[in-house]
């Protein structure tokens, strides 16, 4: 099986052992708290997985500078976006340990221990230097942009024991999967070639299809699709109904055994490129040996251009920094001449009209309406979930 990246076992930073989480779920009650930001809890939810593995824990600043910089941490191992806990809360020391809170979970139950390491100030230079290297932009108006300069000022770093995988468990007992298991059940399945789709979005035909046509190219044994949990932008669709409708799709359209169908526990970075090299790292940390990369992969807007999180793999990405592959995707739509999903790049003859395009608007809009889109972009099964949801929010 392919390994975990950065070691030769995957360790995740959860405590397994009750009696020991147990413990240290009570001394966390005599600990001084901080309460985390979303991001920095859903790096620990992802760090408890053994997804950010190798890491033991959040970065410093030399660390989180280099690997906002060159996607390598001082220490040379490739990393490519910094894994931090960041807040504006003062008065804890560096040499203490501390209980950190869920900010997402009623009551703020504690979600990990951290050894503080060191406590460091960062300047708004260095908040922008990284931002603009993370994100390529330094626009307020991009999500991740804006996320990411509100997250305060003092970085805390040093090695974590996580305590809960937060609401994931709980809100998606069905999805939500660790590294670990995930690597477990494919070993368990005996599959060698697994390809994950990353997505965020409801599957249409173009995904489905897209898919289908790596897991025909890749001889694979099978498919992981695996979709983010986290917190999204205003207006992306809820987890649970992108959950229930790529279950239906799976159960109707793909053979028994052929599909995983799980999620992560992590926020949105809308890095566009970067965050399509955090996607395969975590994906070799689940054991699958390929990774989709489509059109305009985790992007937003108008930010990055449609395959820059392609290419980033070819120029920036050093060829030994990985062991998984990338499965690059043309833009995939269906082509009304051939009476099937295509990749343009196979379709030279074809222009725009002979392709079902819709927008992303336009779609969302007939399925307020009650509209199902046609059978060629969207599966009538997907569609009417989706439209329910829709019809729902605008009723
Ligand atoms: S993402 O932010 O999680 O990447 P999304 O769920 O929309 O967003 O996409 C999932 C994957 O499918 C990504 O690899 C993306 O590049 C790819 N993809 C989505 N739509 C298309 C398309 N029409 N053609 C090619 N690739 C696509």
């Amino acid at each position: 099986m392919i390994k975990p990246h950065g070691s030769d076992e995957l360790n995740p930073l959860f405590v397994y052992d009750t009696q020991k989480r147990h413990a240290l779920i009570a001394e966390a009650e005599t600990l001084p708290s901080l309460l985390l930001n979303s991001a920095a809890a859903a790096n620990a939810v992802m760090l408890g997985g053994g997804y950010f593995n190798p890491l033991t824990g959040y970065m410093n600043l030399a660390d989180a500078l280099s690997v906002a910089e060159k996607m390598h941490t001082v220490d040379g191992l490739f990393f490519p976006v910094p894994i931090l806990n960041r807040t504006s809360q003062d008065g804890i020391s560096a040499g203490t340990r501390i209980a950190l809170r869920d900010p997402n979970v009623e009551g703020h139950p504690v979600l990990a221990i951290m050894e503080v390491d060191a406590v460091e100030s960062i300047s708004e230079e260095q908040v922008n230097f990284m931002a603009e290297k993370i994100f390529r932009t330094l626009d307020p108006k991009h999500p991740g942009v804006a996320t990411f300069s509100e997250l305060g000022n003092t970085l805390l770093s040093g090695p974590i024991q996580v305590l809960s995988f937060s609401y994931f468990q709980s809100d998606f007992p069905d999805t939500f999967r660790t590294a670990v298991e995930i690597r477990n059940e494919i070993a368990e399945r005996g599959w060698e070639t697994v390809v994950a789709f990353q997505t965020r979005n409801p599957m249409h035909r173009a995904h489905e299809e897209l898919c289908r046509m790596a897991m025909e190219q890749l001889h694979a044994d099978g498919i992981l699709i695996h979709m983010l949990l986290g917190k999204l932008k205003p207006g992306d669709i809820p987890a649970d109904v992108r959950d229930a409708s790529i279950r239906k799709m799976v159960e109707i359209y793909f053979p028994p055994n052929t599909v995983m169908v799980t999620g992560y526990g992590f926020d949105m970075l809308y890095a566009g490129p970067r965050e399509a090299v955090l996607h395969a790292v975590f994906r070799q940390n689940c054991g699958c040996t390929h990774l989709i990369v489509g059109r305009d992969h985790a992007g937003v807007g108008d930010y990055y251009g449609g395959f820059d999180a392609q290419t980033i793999f070819d120029e920036e990405v050093p060829s030994d920094a990985l062991e998984l592959e990338i499965f690059k995707a043309d833009h995939t739509a269906y082509s009304k001449k051939l009476d099937k999903v295509v990749m343009m790049c196979d379709v030279p003859d074809h222009t725009k009209d002979d392709f079902v395009l819709l927008s992303g608007t336009a779609v969302r809009e007939m399925l307020g309406k009650g509209i199902a889109p046609p059978p060629e972009f969207s599966r009538p099964e997907v569609a009417k979930i989706l439209s329910d949801y829709y019809q729902a929010l605008d009723a």
